[in-house]
């Protein structure tokens, strides 16, 4: 039995699946964004048991249709603030068909030299995006995650120079990396990856606009070398998952320069934002950075899984990823050509052609119709952000550098506890309430909406329909306690 459909079942499928598609796409601005759901009933539609015979393809497209597109929380919607979710660009769903329907796995030369030097191409065109260096290297990554280990990888290898001998050698459990409290979770995630106790990531304080403060940067630095530790990293924070805030990286720079540590920027929110004329000045600095980690699939709004590493030099990411095993190098006319492998310059071996869906994204739009649904975004957060400071009942917690909004409902006669209370009892209520998706966090401690947009179907009047649903609902809800 072949696992193949009739050549013209086949045709009729993508068709099929196409449309469901396009339908998802024609009215992304749902009255709905999302739907509460009880855990039970979710595992009662899917708890099925392995399935012995073959189904009805046609009625799996339709179930994708009915049971699993209604059960999404989509980020195509503008009225979606949560986290750090891309709206997925068209252009980049098309392609997203194209080379996963070719199955076109870009580990080796061989495999696919296209998608190869698509991909040297679009890790240029981004940095260049924001201001780098044309010749500055990279690799595309599934996400910001993978692209900070990438980077701390590389860091420590080139930084510590694990293949000299011994005598040379830095002792790994001396190695201290720095960043903000501030910085995204993953960075601690990846020290552990890669074997660094917690106390080996020194979280530095931040000012009252959560930037870190370099001074005490410094002398921790200072400290660290008295104590005969080896500072090894700084991680800047280039929009901040809580708040967006960027932090003073030129001054970071000099500090990794005159210190000698590596400097890492986490940008894989922010860091499009420097391709801006609006927000620009707020990343002088980034390109000093020895790495940068960069999202695609978040403000260059790729669809998910589409993440960056870029490496200034780029023979660093080479000599980190060294390892070429017999099986994998290339045995006919070895000495011909220096082939483009991806493999050699990433953890993963077998990777899809994301790089596809960069370049047609670049090629459909290009770069300033890009930049210019950015300063879109950062002006429409902007402009909520000055709303809800000038609104009696409704406290700004945080400036809003980017396109970060954290805020607060605070009607007349609360004390603090309360407020924490009420926020919290707000928060749920506007999550039932479905008509806008911003989940919560805190800032100062305090009980905070975190409302995030990177969605160039976004608009200034999504801004005004987030206040008034949270005021109303507010309103309600201050009523009835
Ligand atoms: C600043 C920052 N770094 C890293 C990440 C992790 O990226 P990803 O979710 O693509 O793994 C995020 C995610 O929101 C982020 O905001």
């Amino acid at each position: 039995m072949s696992l193949d459909f009739d050549h013209g079942e086949f045709r009729r499928l993508l068709h099929q699946a196409a449309d469901t598609v396009a339908d998802i796409y024609e009215s992304p601005d749902q009255a709905h964004v999302f739907e509460p759901r009880h855990p039970d009933s979710m595992r009662r539609l899917f708890d099925e048991e392995l399935p012995r015979r073959p189904g009805d393809a046609s009625d799996l497209i339709e179930r994708f249709r009915s049971e699993v597109i209604p059960t999404s929380t989509l980020a195509i919607n503008p009225n979606f603030y949560g986290y750090v979710i891309s709206a997925g660009n068209q252009m980049g769903v098309v392609s997203a068909l194209l080379h996963a329907g070719a199955n076109i796995c870009n580990a080796k030369w061989d495999l696919s030299s296209g998608a190869a030097e698509i991909e040297r191409t679009v890790i240029r065109w981004i940095a260049e995006f924001i201001g780098c260096s044309p010749n500055t290297g990279g690799v595309l990554t599934t996400g910001g995650t993978m692209a900070n280990l990438t980077c701390l990888h590389v860091a420590r290898k080139i930084k510590a120079n694990p293949d000299a001998p011994p005598a040379d050698q830095l002792d790994p459990s001396r190695m201290k990396f720095y960043a903000s409290n501030e910085v995204h979770s993953s960075v601690e995630s990846s020290l552990d990856m890669m074997g660094m106790s917690s106390n080996q990531l020194r979280c530095i304080g931040t000012h009252a606009d959560f930037r870190i403060d370099c001074d005490a940067l410094e002398d921790q630095i200072l400290s660290d070398i008295e104590a005969g530790h080896l500072p090894l990293c700084i991680v800047g924070s280039a929009g901040s998952t809580n708040t967006g805030a960027v932090d003073d990286l030129d001054r970071l720079a000099s500090l990794a320069s005159e210190y000698g540590l590596w400097f890492h920027v986490d940008a894989a929110y922010g860091g499009p934002a420097a391709g801006t004329t609006i927000a620009r000045g707020l990343f002088a600095g980034i390109e000093k950075a020895d790495s940068i980690t960069l999202d695609p699939h978040k403000w260059l709004y790729l669809p998910v899984e589409t993440g960056c590493a870029l490496v200034r030099n780029p023979r660093h990411l080479e000599q980190a990823f060294s390892l070429k095993p017999d099986y994998l190098r290339r045995q006919a006319s070895p000495n011909e050509y220096e082939p483009l492998d991806w493999y050699a310059r990433t953890f993963q071996f077998t990777r899809d052609a994301k790089a596809v869906r960069v370049w047609m994204t670049f090629l459909a739009h290009g770069a300033d119709a890009i930049r210019e649904e950015i300063d879109n975004n950062i002006q429409s957060m902007r402009y909520l952000g000055a709303l809800l400071a000038g609104a009696p009942d409704f406290e700004l917690l945080a400036p809003v550098a980017l396109s970060t909004v954290c805020f607060r409902y605070v009607p007349q006669g609360y004390d603090p506890e309360g407020l924490d209370e009420l926020n919290r009892v707000l928060l749920d209520a506007v999550e039932k309430d479905g008509r806008v998706f911003v989940p919560g966090t805190r800032v100062h401690g305090m009980v905070s909406f975190r409302a995030c947009t990177i969605n160039h179907r976004h608009t200034k009047e999504h801004v005004e329909r987030l206040m008034a649903v949270v005021r109303e609902l507010g309103e309600r809800v201050s009523l009835a306690r």
